[in-house]
């Protein structure tokens, strides 16, 4: 059986891309490679959770992660997510799950105020459901900043990392806040590691965008960039992922190009 692929999309820095890439990888995943994929929402601002529920007409009825944290079954977070198929108009589950998030995971009374035993054992139980339900991808989009939240993640639930950086000139200002979170997380999950970064959002107009990718393709994890286009921010807004809205686009390319060098580099790390 080969191992589950659970690769958290990280970067301290907000707005530089991680949740738009979360939803296009999954699409490529589902959609174009017949994997199924449990999306993991770590942010209160629960951006992955709206987007992949935008179909669902009881979504509000489900429990969150923190309800998991606080004992409730994993299975009554979980969300099936709809997509309008390729030149489709009806809206099919292709795979992907996602557990949804909660606004108040930040807040004094979030995951801060849960004792780290419970936070384990949350973990624990949310591994086994992902066991059993026989996911082949986790993807854990991360909030822009936080280390109780990353610490959650990298110790109990993923076991790669996968930075998109924005192209600007402080983008790599938390790649070592990043890897300081990581090293702290070792003593509990030895293996996680960084298994690639990006370049996301370069614009072709912006001629310190190709000075930076070059700075970018330096980085031993460094994969591709992927274009500023309206394309992958409608798909968001249309809760379609990119390779569904536009197939032929240069960013449904990119982000094919990622899915394939991740899971390359994963099953050579196995
Ligand atoms: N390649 C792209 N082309 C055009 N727009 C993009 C692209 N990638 C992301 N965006 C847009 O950039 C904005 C920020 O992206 P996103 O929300 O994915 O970032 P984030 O890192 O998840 O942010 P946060 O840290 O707040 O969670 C969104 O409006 C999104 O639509
Ligand atoms: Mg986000």
């Amino acid at each position: 059986m080969s191992k589950i692929k659970k690769v958290a999309l990280v970067n301290r820095k907000g707005g530089c891309g991680k949740t738009t890439s979360l939803f296009s990888i999954a699409g490529v995943l589902a959609g174009e490679m017949n994997q199924k994929v449990l999306a993991i929402d770590l942010d209160a601002q629960c951006n992955t959770t709206s987007t992949m529920t935008m179909y669902v007409d009881d979504a509000d009825s489900y429990k969150t992660v923190m309800d998991v944290l606080h004992g409730v079954d994993v299975e009554d977070a979980v969300c099936g997510v709809l997509w309008q198929g390729k030149g489709l108009r009806n809206y099919t589950n292709y795979g992907v799950d996602v557990l949804c998030g909660d606004a108040a995971i930040d807040s004094s009374e979030g995951i801060v105020a849960i004792p780290e035993e419970q936070i384990m054992n949350a973990g624990k139980r949310i591994n086994e459901y992902i066991n059993e339900r026989g996911y082949d991808w986790v993807l854990v989009d991360m909030p822009p900043s936080s280390k109780v939240i990353n610490d959650f993640c990298f110790k109990y639930l993923a076991d790669y990392a996968l930075i998109p950086f924005s192209p600007d000139a402080y983008s790599a200002s938390g790649y070592s806040q990043i890897m300081n979170d990581m090293a702290d997380a070792r003593e509990v999950n030895p293996s996680v590691r960084v298994i690639g970064s990006f370049m996301a959002k370069r614009d072709s107009r912006f001629g310190m965008h190709k000075a930076l990718e070059e700075d970018m393709a330096e980085l031993d994890s460094y994969i591709c960039s992927v274009p500023y286009e309206a394309a992958i921010a409608e798909s968001t807004y249309f809760g379609r992922p990119v390779c569904f809205y536009k197939s032929n686009s240069k960013g449904s390319e990119a982000y094919r190009m990622i899915v394939k060098e991740i899971d390359k580099r994963i099953k050579m790390d196995y």
